[in-house]
């Protein structure tokens, strides 16, 4: 039996490198997102939820009549847009933001818990977050917020799941800055809407980004140490 990780928004930067580094340790693998490509893309927009739940329903009760001896959903898919005073911010695109931030990483965990339920297979969640889940950044509310609420629903689905057999745990990482589309798109700001820009202009010039590549198998190391259901980890912190 083999095991199989379910990645959302591989298609580039840290999902890209995590959807390679689980392939290479023999993992199958698929992945959700609108720009990805191959055999294990699966095209979807989160923008869009009814749509993309049903896209991920489809797709996880077509992997679920098969048997796996180890089951991983890494919820990763994510965006800063828009940036910018809340004031300032057409309300359909805040919507748009919660959809693709907070909303698909809730469906997609609901669904896989619901599709694979039946099966003997440890589950593990892992759900890409950030320290912005907890550090304020003028401009940035609703990234510091939907990553604030994925950090929260981690510690309650973990209640609802705690002392299951098979063992199910779900946890949220916090993976460092890392140099990809997401950096470039924080350095092209301006000040006026997005006052820090220039902290993240310097981490850059001073060469302290890590590689999309670094990061994932950070990310990935942390998942397999076994960490208690619910937690929630810094990869700078350990
Ligand atoms: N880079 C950092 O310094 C940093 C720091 C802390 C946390 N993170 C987190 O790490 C995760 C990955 O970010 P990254 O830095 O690798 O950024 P990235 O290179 O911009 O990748 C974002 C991924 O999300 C997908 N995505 C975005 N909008 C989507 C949509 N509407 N529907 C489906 N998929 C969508 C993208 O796929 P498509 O465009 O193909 O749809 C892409 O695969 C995010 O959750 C981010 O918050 C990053």
């Amino acid at each position: 039996m083999s095991k199989l990780a379910l990645i959302t928004g591989g298609s580039t930067g840290l999902g890209a490198a995590l959807l390679r580094l689980q392939r290479e340790q023999g993992w199958q693998v698929r992945e959700y997102s609108r720009s990805g490509s191959g055999a294990d893309h699966i095209a979807c927009d989160f923008a869009d939820p009814a749509v993309s739940a049903q896209v991920l329903a489809h797709s996880f009760a077509e992997l679920a009549a098969q048997s796996w001896s180890e089951l991983r959903l890494i919820n990763n898919a994510g965006t800063l847009e828009p940036i910018g005073p809340i004031a300032q911010t057409d309300p359909a695109a805040s919507f748009t933001h919660l959809h693709i931030n907070l909303g698909a990483s809730i469906a997609a965990t609901g669904l896989f818990l619901r599709h694979f339920a039946h099966q003997n297979a440890p589950r593990c969640v892992i759900n890409i977050s950030s320290g912005a889940a907890s550090n304020p950044y003028h401009g940035w509310s609703l990234y510091c917020a939907s990553k604030a609420g994925l950090e929260a629903f981690t510690r309650c689905v973990a209640l609802e799941h705690a002392n299951t057999t098979p063992p199910t745990r779900i946890i949220a990482i916090r993976p460092g800055v890392i140099e990809t589309n997401m950096q470039a798109t924080i350095r092209a700001q301006d000040t006026a809407h997005f006052q820090q820009v220039d902290k993240f202009r310097q981490l850059h010039a001073a060469g302290q980004l890590q590689s999309a590549d670094q990061a994932a198998q950070k990310v990935l190391a942390l998942a397999e140490r076994g960490l208690e259901s619910g937690a929630v980890v810094d990869v700078r912190d350990v």
